[in-house]
Parts: structure tokens; C-alpha cells; sequence
């Protein structure tokens, strides 16, 4: 079974060899570094963004369990940790001082954990958490954000959803990330004529963008079970008729990808009616971050689900798609396995090694075939753990290099 799981993460959507730049192919995750990794090992420098809550908690147990299978498989890592965000703000008053961009940029890839928190909720725009997370993604030029969503046997009970509806759920979310209403001008809020206070923003696609990022889904479709779902307003939103267009225009060059449409309302919907009816779903970056939170409810919790978020070159950014959650953090109760399985994409689509990467995604399967739950995932019957043990329990199965079988 561990199959449904690699389904989500086998592809490098971008078409290159994973690690490797398209417009400068000899761009080599370790070209240059090579030469000081041991006999024998290849090294590989990662920038370690934990954030704010829960992200120092996930990403300590993450670091753990990638250095672990990449040894195993002859890797060697060089982390550089920064702070990012709200950790940010409060050592140095910026969200992503430039050090931690600088360390982000020239690494070979690059694992978060997550941004914000209650105590910079008031802060001014330019001074919140959020904002590190947005001049990454805009200036590492990460535009293809990969969500898979995929219902694990063992976890069918956690789902909110009914057993039969969401059993064998296997879908990829590819989110358009560094454009779209997020980063769209004008934008702001200001005083109108009537003395009215207004706030406004744009949802502005440029065809390039449109066309480079259903190219991904394309390619992802293609390698997964051939369907793709555009999902878009074009019924109302101008932006998302060029969408509909141009992602359609591009269809006549993938003619084994089955490519259908839907609007975001419908969408919403037929996602916790029917979940199985999806395979691929390209859509812009607010739907995409819209419906990914929803489709992680359907796989049991969002403290499963992983991404990854990639350009033409250049280093990714790999982070689980679930927030700070200030509620829990400092208390041991998160669940690290989307940043495990954060990881395990960073290893796969980011450096190309897929045998370390399968390390990972085997152990996750074994740990929770052996029962161990944090508290999102946990039903009677199972090991509720924290954080730390259930990093542990992985660390385990790592090591005693289980396939699991179910
Ligand atoms: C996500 C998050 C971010 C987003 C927030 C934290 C700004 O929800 O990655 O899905 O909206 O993109
Ligand atoms: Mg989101």
C-alpha cells in the first residue's frame, strides 16, 4: 500500500532531473560542495526555517529522521537553521531578515515549519509573520506548489468524511503559488472620495504564468492517473477566463491527460461529496490554498498533508501545509509527520534521491501500521504519542529499513 503514498510524490513535475536547473542544466545540487563531502557521500547544504508554534517542534523531529535516511543512503547534510517569521521579528524586526533569505537562496533545498502566531496578529502588514512566507515563495520564484492529499488506510477513520467516500482518496492540489489575488496590484486600503474606508485587492494572471504552471499539471497528471481539473470562476472572475483559456489551449499538447473544468463553488462541493472523482487539480494560488486545507480534512487531519513549491531552478521550499497552531505549540501534541513527509518531497523532487525519500515515506507507513497516533489522528484503540516520541517511532522504522506492507 505503501503505493498510494509514493503515487503523490514520484513525479518531478518540472521535467527536469530533479536538483537540477533548466535553464542552466549543470547546476547540480552539489557541484561544487561535492568536493568536500566524505569518500564516497554526497553533501547537500539545507536551510532549516522552523518559525513560529509548532514549526520548531516538527522540524527538530523532521531534521532528525532526513539526516537518518539520507545516510543510510550515502548523504550527507550540512543545516544552516535561521530564524523566519514571527522568531524573525522578534530577534532582529523583520519577517525574513536577509541572512535567512541569503542561507535559503544558495542551499540545494529548504524545509520549513510554520509561520505566525497570536502575539503578531496586530502587527502592521509589512510587519507580520506572514509576509517571510510570501517573499520566499515570490523571490525564490517557487511558482508550482505541489499539495498531495492522499486517504491512508490506516487513517480512513480519522476522516471527517464517511468511510466509503473516502477510502482510496489520492489526489495532488498543484497551486499556483507567487501569483493570483496574493501578490496582485493595486492593492491596499485607503480613504475613497465619500471619506469611506475601502480595501481592495487584485486577482491579476499574466498568460505566462497560467501556462507555466498548468504545464506542471499536465506533467503531474500524465505521470499519475491522467486527469486533470482546471478549477476556476470563469463564470464570473475575467482573470479565470484567461485561465480557462489558455489552460485549455495547452491540452492539445497532452492528449493522454483527460482536462476538465470546474468552478471553485462546485468544486468546494464535489470535494466531500465524491473526493475519489479527482486526480489532479491545477487552480490558482487562493483557491489552491482554499481547497487544500479542505482536502486535508478529508484525509484526516491536516498535520498529514506536505508540500513541496518549486520554480525552473533554484533551491525548493518544502514545508507541511498546516499552520503554527500557537494553541498546541511548546506542548509536544503536534503531529511531525507533514513535515516528515515534507522531507521525504525535499529528498524526492528537491535532490532527486528517491531511495532516501522511500526510507521515509516506508517509515511513516510502518509507524502508524504499528499504531502510534498523535492526538488529530488518534481513534481508540491506537498509541497516542507527542511529537517527539512519534519522531522517535520513525526514527525506529527508519533504521530497520521496514518496507511496509499492509
Ligand atoms: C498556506 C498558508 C499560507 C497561505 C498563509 C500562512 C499565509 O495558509 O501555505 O496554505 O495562505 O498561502
Ligand atoms: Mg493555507
Amino acid at each position: 500500500m505503501a503505493a498510494a503514498l509514493q503515487t503523490n510524490t514520484r513525479l518531478n513535475p518540472i521535467n527536469v532531473v530533479p536538483g537540477r536547473s533548466l535553464t542552466n542544466p549543470s547546476r547540480a545540487p552539489c557541484r561544487v560542495r561535492c568536493a568536500a563531502a566524505s569518500p564516497g557521500k554526497k553533501r547537500f547544504n539545507i536551510a532549516l526555517l522552523p518559525g513560529d508554534g509548532i514549526g520548531p517542534e516538527v522540524i527538530s523531529v523532521a531534521k532528525n529522521v532526513l539526516q537518518q535516511a539520507g545516510s543510510l543512503e550515502g548523504l550527507e547534510f550540512n543545516f544552516q537553521e535561521m530564524p523566519v517569521g514571527g522568531a524573525a521579528l522578534d530577534l532582529v524586526g523583520v519577517p525574513l531578515p536577509e541572512e535567512s533569505f541569503a542561507a535559503a537562496k544558495q542551499s540545494d533545498a529548504i524545509l520549513l515549519g510554520a509561520i505566525g502566531g497570536y502575539k503578531w496578529d496586530n502587527n502592521e502588514k509589512h510587519l507580520r509573520p506572514e509576509m517571510a512566507l510570501f517573499y520566499l515563495r515570490r523571490d525564490l520564484k517557487v511558482f508550482a506548489n505541489l499539495r498531495p492529499a492522499t486517504v491512508l488506510p490506516q487513517l480512513v477513520d480519522a476522516s471527517t468524511l464517511k468511510r466509503e467516500v473516502a477510502e482510496g482518496v489520492d489526489m495532488m492540489i498543484v497551486r499556483e503559488l507567487t501569483g493570483g489575488i496574493y501578490f496582485g496590484e493595486p492593492r491596499g486600503i485607503k480613504t475613497n472620495e465619500n471619506g469611506e474606508e475601502v480595501g481592495f485587492n487584485t486577482e491579476f494572471y499574466a498568460a505566462h504564468e497560467i501556462d507555466r504552471i498548468a504545464r506542471v499539471a499536465f506533467e503531474t497528471a500524465r505521470k499519475r492517473r491522467g486527469k486533470l481539473c482546471s478549477v476556476d470562476k470563469a463564470n464570473v472572475l475575467d482573470a479565470s477566463i484567461l485561465w480557462r483559456r489558455r489552460v485549455t489551449a495547452l491540452a492539445s499538447e497532452y492528449p493522454d491527460v483527460e482536462l476538465t473544468h470546474m468552478y471553485v463553488d462546485n468544486a468546494a462541493m464535489q470535494l466531500i461529496r465524491d473526493p475519489k472523482q479527482f486526480d489532479t487539480i491545477v487552480t490558482n494560488n487562493i483557491f489552491g490554498d482554499i481547497l487544500s486545507d479542505e482536502a486535508s480534512m478529508i484525509t484526516g487531519s491536516i498535520g498529514m498533508l506536505p508540500s513541496a513549491s518549486l520554480g525552473v531552478s533554484g533551491p525548493g521550499l518544502f514545508e507541511p501545509i498546516h499552520g503554527s497552531a500557537p494553541d498546541i505549540a511548546g506542548q509536544d501534541k503536534a503531529n511531525p509527520l507533514a513535515t516528515i513527509l515534507s522531507a521525504a518531497m525535499l529528498l524526492k523532487y528537491g535532490l532527486g534521491e528517491e531511495k532516501a525519500a522511500k526510507r521515509i515515506e516506508d517509515a511513516v507507513l510502518d509507524t502508524l501500521n504499528k499504531g502510534f497516533r498523535t492526538g488529530d489522528i488518534y481513534s481508540p484503540g491506537n498509541k497516542l504519542v507527542g511529537c517527539k516520541e512519534m519522531g522517535e517511532e520513525v526514527l525506529k522504522s527508519v533504521d530497520s529499513k521496514v518496507t511496509a506492507t499492509v
